[in-house]
C-alpha cells in the first residue's frame, strides 16, 4: 500500500481556469457550479488533483493573480457555497482539489492598499513597500518586460513609490512586517479549514527584498515557508504546497529543503527543452537539465507540464536558446510576450497527432507529477489576436453546438470568443467528438494516464539513461520501482531509427509493451528494432525466472 501522505508523488494534475471551464448560469462566465458539473470528464481522465486558477475577488487586471479579498470568491464564479459544493463534489469522487494562492501581493483595489496609500498613519501602510526613491533594490530584474519598465510605480495620492514585481496594479506585500505573515496564514488557514488540499504557491522567490541580492529566494522567505509548512504537518498533514520558482533547478532544489518546505516545485526548465527536443529530435537538451537537477529529498516531488495558462516561458533558457526557441516556435511576433511564447500545446506542435502523443509520453514518464492544462487534452488551438496571455484561456470546447457547448450565453456576451480557425474551431476539436473516437488524442492519453497509474515506478521511480542508446534522436530511460523496471523507448525524430538494445545487465525473459501488451523476448542479448517517426514504447521487464 503505498503511503498516502505521499499521495502527489503519484498524482497526476489538471489545471482549470474555471472563467473558461464551463458555464452554468448563461452569463458567459465559466463558474465553479459548472465545473462541478464537468467533475465526471476530469475524473474520467484519470486526473488525481485539480489546480484551480485563482477564483477570489479581484478587478481581474491579473486574471485573478491580483486579489482584492483573500476570504471570498469573485462574483462571476459563484459564491463560497459553490466553492464548498465543488470541494464535496472533488472529494466524493476520490479526487482532490488545490487552489492558487498568491501571497507576494494583493490588488492594488485591496482595501489594505486603499487605506495604506490615502493614510501615512494608516496600519496598512506598512502592508506595502514603500520608497521616496527608485533607487532601492535595482538589482531586482522587471519579469514583465513587455509592459513595466520599472518595479517601482509613483503613487500620487501616498505621495510615495511602491514596490510590483508584476503589474503596476499588483503592489507587493512587505513580508518583514509581522502582520502580513499572520494575514497570509490567517487566509492560507480559511481554505485549508474549508478542505482545499493545498495550494499552488504564487511567485514564491520574491516574498522579500533585501539590498544588494536580486531580490528572490531570500533566506528570509525559506523561514516563512517552513514556518507554513511546519503548521501544514501539524495540522493538514495530508495538504500539499507546490511552489512556482521559475528558477534553474540548483535554485529550486532548497524550497525542498530537508523535506520540510514545499512538497513540490515545477520544473520550469525542462519543459522549453522538451520543446527543444522535438523541434531537433535530439535529447541532448533533455539529458543535460535533468543532469543539472539535484537528488531531491524522499517526500518531495518536481511537477512537469508542457503548457499552462502564462506564456511558455523562455527564462529558464540561455540566450541563444531563446532565439531559436523564438524563430522555431514563435516566427509571428504577436506569439510572443514577455520572454515568452503565447501559444498552446496543439498549435505549437503543429497539431501532429504522432508528435503530441509523444510531447504527452515524455510528460507522463520523465521524473516528476505531471500536470495537464485544460483543453491540451483534445489539443485545442489558440488566438494569439487576444491581448496578453488570454488567448491560451479560451473557452473549453466541449461540442460541436453554438459557443462550444461552454455556454448558452449570446454570442458576444461570451468572456472571450471561442477558438474559430479551422483547424481548431468547436466543428473540429472537442470533447464529445474525440471521446466517441477511440484513436483521438483524448482517448489516447487516458490510456496512456491509466497505464502509468497503475505503475508507480513512473511517480516514484529512480530514472536512469538506458546506456547502450547512444543515438540522440532516441529518449530512452528506465524506471525502477521495488522490483518494477520499465524501460522507456522515444523517438524524437522524423526519421525511422535502427537501434540496437543491449540488454546484458538487464535480468528479466522479456519486455512487455504496457501501453499494447505486444512482447519483446530478452532470449538474445543485444535487441534490434526499429523505432518510426515519434515513436514511443513503454516496457515492463518482466523478470521471469530471475
Ligand atoms: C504567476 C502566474 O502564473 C501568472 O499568471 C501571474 O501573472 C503572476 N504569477 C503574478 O501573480
Amino acid at each position: 500500500m503505498l503511503n498516502n501522505h505521499l499521495w502527489y508523488k503519484d498524482a497526476v494534475f489538471y489545471e482549470v481556469y474555471v472563467r473558461a471551464f464551463y458555464d452554468s448560469n448563461g452569463d458567459g462566465h465559466g463558474d465553479l457550479a459548472g465545473l462541478t458539473q464537468k467533475l465526471d470528464y476530469i475524473k474520467d481522465l484519470g486526473v488525481d488533483c485539480i489546480w484551480l486558477l485563482p477564483t477570489y475577488p479581484s478587478p481581474l487586471k491579473d486574471d485573478g493573480y491580483d486579489i482584492a479579498d483573500y476570504y471570498d470568491v469573485h462574483p462571476d464564479f459563484g459564491t463560497l457555497e459553490d466553492f464548498k459544493t465543488l470541494i464535496d463534489a472533488v472529494h466524493k469522487r476520490g479526487m482532490r482539489i488545490i487552489t492558487d494562492l498568491v501571497l507576494n501581493h494583493t490588488s492594488d483595489q485591496h482595501h489594505w492598499f486603499q487605506e495604506a496609500r490615502s493614510d501615512p498613519a494608516s496600519p496598512y501602510r506598512d502592508y506595502y513597500v514603500w520608497s521616496d526613491s527608485q533607487e532601492r533594490y535595482k538589482e531586482a530584474r522587471i519579469i514583465f518586460v513587455d509592459t513595466e519598465d520599472s518595479n517601482w510605480a509613483w503613487d500620487e495620492e501616498a505621495g510615495q513609490y511602491y514596490w510590483h514585481r508584476f503589474y503596476s496594479s499588483q503592489p507587493d506585500l512587505n513580508f518583514d512586517n509581522p502582520k502580513v505573515r499572520e494575514e497570509m496564514f490567517k487566509a492560507l488557514k480559511f481554505w485549508l479549514d474549508m478542505g482545499i488540499d493545498g495550494f499552488r504557491a504564487d511567485a514564491i522567490p520574491y516574498l522579500y527584498e533585501r539590498e544588494g541580492t536580486n531580490c528572490e529566494n531570500l533566506p528570509e522567505t525559506h523561514a516563512f515557508i517552513k514556518e507554513v509548512r511546519a503548521y501544514m504537518d501539524e495540522h493538514h498533514p495530508e495538504c500539499i504546497l507546490l511552489g512556482e520558482a521559475n528558477q534553474w533547478p540548483e535554485d529550486v532544489r532548497p524550497y525542498f529543503a530537508d523535506g520540510d518546505e514545499l512538497h513540490m516545485n515545477f520544473h520550469f526548465p525542462i519543459m522549453p527543452r522538451l520543446y527543444m527536443a522535438l523541434h531537433q529530435g535530439d535529447v541532448s537538451s533533455i539529458k543535460e537539465i535533468l543532469a543539472r537537477t539535484p537528488e531531491i529529498p524522499e517526500n518531495s516531488q518536481w511537477c512537469i507540464f508542457l503548457r499552462n495558462h502564462d506564456e511558455l516561458t523562455l527564462e529558464m533558457v540561455e540566450e541563444d536558446e531563446r532565439e531559436w526557441m523564438w524563430q522555431a516556435y514563435a516566427p509571428e511576433e504577436r506569439m510572443r510576450l514577455n520572454l515568452g511564447i503565447r501559444r498552446r500545446l496543439a498549435p505549437l506542435l503543429s497539431n501532429d497527432l504522432s508528435k503530441l502523443l509523444l510531447a504527452n509520453s515524455l510528460l507522463l514518464t520523465l521524473p516528476g507529477s505531471p500536470i495537464i492544462y485544460y483543453g491540451d487534452e483534445i489539443g485545442m488551438g489558440d488566438n494569439i489576436w487576444l491581448e496578453d496571455r488570454n488567448g491560451v484561456r479560451t473557452p473549453m470546447q466541449w461540442d460541436s453546438s453554438p459557443n462550444g457547448g461552454f455556454s448558452t450565453a449570446l454570442n458576444g456576451s461570451l468572456y472571450a470568443p471561442l477558438v474559430d480557425s479551422k483547424e481548431y474551431r468547436p466543428s473540429v476539436i472537442s470533447v464529445a467528438m474525440q471521446q466517441a473516437d477511440p484513436t483521438s488524442l483524448l482517448n489516447r492519453l487516458k490510456h496512456m494516464i491509466s497505464v502509468r497509474k497503475a505503475h508507480p515506478a513512473f511517480g516514484r521511480g529512480d530514472f536512469t539513461w538506458e546506456a547502450s542508446i547512444t543515438n540522440t534522436s532516441i529518449a530512452a530511460y528506465w524506471r525502477s520501482y521495488e522490483g518494477q523496471q520499465i524501460l522507456v523507448l522515444q523517438n524524437l525524430s522524423k526519421e525511422d531509427q535502427l537501434i540496437n538494445l543491449e540488454m546484458n545487465h538487464v535480468k528479466g525473459n522479456s519486455l512487455q509493451d504496457i501501453l499494447t501488451s505486444q512482447k519483446l523476448g530478452l532470449k538474445k542479448n543485444d535487441i534490434t528494432i526499429t523505432l518510426s517517426a515519434f515513436e514511443y514504447h513503454w516496457y515492463l521487464l518482466d523478470r521471469g525466472d530471475y
